[in-house]
């Protein structure tokens, strides 16, 4: 339900908060200034102080952004959207790390994936997009992002630890954002490795790998050795054949923020998935409240490009301030409708914080008495 403060309500028509409480008052209705009231209410004050009304809702403002209108004749095959998921120390960013022959592990704090990367890996067969998650507790909410934002999960099972919490919650997302599992039993050179105890565990979660009698398409690797990595590409683009993934090229772009950080030579800089579309340098683009013009876009190769096409990462240079992972980001045609989108999520920002603290102030008054 809409809602606002009786703060906000009183910045947005520029008068001063007491003379809407006292407004209220003759109402009878008793208020504080961080007190929340409903929308219909708000009307009434506003009218009655000579302000002119105009609600609007999300709807309305975003309206018109991914919408899904494509018509069969324009969809193309795409890249897979991978995300790479596992327990702690599994090995995901190892595995990874072989897939494309680089180095990311060693350049990591403590060897711990601080944020999701995205990589693309180009095979003989076809070229799959990569999306790597943390495996630690914390990072529950990113794990999630990444499973909405996939078209499967390849779920890394260390071989010599098995069946480990975040094990089961990868399962858990990966169910919930309804995308098929690929299991890659990892670690197999080691010698306390034991893979057949790894498909009994997963049974418990009603996963039934192929060797077990089961659909699960599943691999046993070891990312330190380099072994099989081209029979899980090999499985990976069989399951994608599968999916008959496709997507409109020839549209604004739109798609999801992977990870945005403030750079300090660059700026405001977000690394997106584009999911539809075709992301060009220039474009004014939205991605939840923060907007700009596409400055520059670099690959994951760290080469500039001129466009990204879907199922590309790409980093977006030209942000007026950083995202959050997870937020959505579309193109649209021009600086009004940008400011008009990330306005409204701006507001709609401070309003529910507003209203999470006015809450809090009240427990803490409550439990003062
Ligand atoms: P988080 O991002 O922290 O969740 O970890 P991760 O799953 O990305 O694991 P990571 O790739 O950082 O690997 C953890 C440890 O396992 C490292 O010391 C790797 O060298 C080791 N490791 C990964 N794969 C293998 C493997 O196939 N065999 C062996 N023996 N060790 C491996
Ligand atoms: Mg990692």
């Amino acid at each position: 339900p809409e809602a606002i403060t009786i703060q906000e309500l009183a910045n947005r028509m520029a008068e001063r908060a007491v003379d809407i409480i006292k407004f209220l008052m003759k109402q009878g209705e008793m208020h504080t200034i961080n007190d929340v009231i409903d929308a219909d209410t708000a009307q009434l004050v506003a009218e009655e102080m000579g302000h002119k009304v105009k609600r609007v809702s999300e709807s309305d403002v975003v309206e018109g952004l991914s919408g899904d209108t494509d018509a069969p004749e324009q969809l193309k095959a795409r890249p897979p959207v991978v995300t790479i998921m596992g327990h702690v120390d599994h090995g995901k960013t190892s595995l990874l790390d072989a897939l494309r022959k680089t180095n990311v592990v060693s350049g990591e704090a403590g060897g711990i994936t601080q944020h999701i990367g995205a990589y693309q890996v180009e095979t003989p067969n076809g070229i799959v997009t990569f999306i790597d998650t943390p495996g630690h507790e914390a990072f529950t909410s990113m794990r999630a992002r990444g499973a909405k934002a996939t078209d499967i999960v390849v779920l890394v099972v260390a071989a010599d630890d098995g069946v480990m919490p975040q094990t089961v919650e990868a399962i858990n997302h990966a169910r919930a954002a309804d995308v098929p599992i690929i299991v890659a039993i990892n670690k197999i050179d080691k010698p306390a490795a034991n893979p057949v105890r790894v498909r009994n565990e997963l049974l418990k979660y009603e996963i039934v790998v192929e060797s077990m009698g089961g659909d699960t398409l599943e691999v046993e690797v070891s990312a330190l050795k380099g072994t099989n990595l081209d029979k899980l590409l090999d499985v990976i683009l069989l399951q994608s054949e599968v999916l008959d993934l496709k997507a409109n090229p020839d549209r604004e772009a739109g798609g999801m923020v992977v990870e945005a950080q403030l750079d300090k030579g660059r700026g405001p800089v977000a690394t997106v998935l584009v999911q539809r579309g075709t992301l060009k340098l220039g474009d004014i683009f939205v991605a939840g409240s923060a907007w700009g013009r596409v400055r520059a876009l670099v690959n994951d190769k760290g080469v500039q490009v001129k466009e990204a096409s879907p199922s590309t990462p790409v980093e977006v240079l030209g942000l007026n301030s950083a995202p959050e992972a997870g937020d959505q980001f579309d193109v649209v045609p021009n600086e009004a409708r940008a400011r008009e989108v990330t306005e409204y999520r701006e507001r709609k920002r401070r309003e529910t914080r507003g209203a999470a603290s006015a809450r809090s102030s009240l427990e803490q008054m409550m439990s003062a008495i």
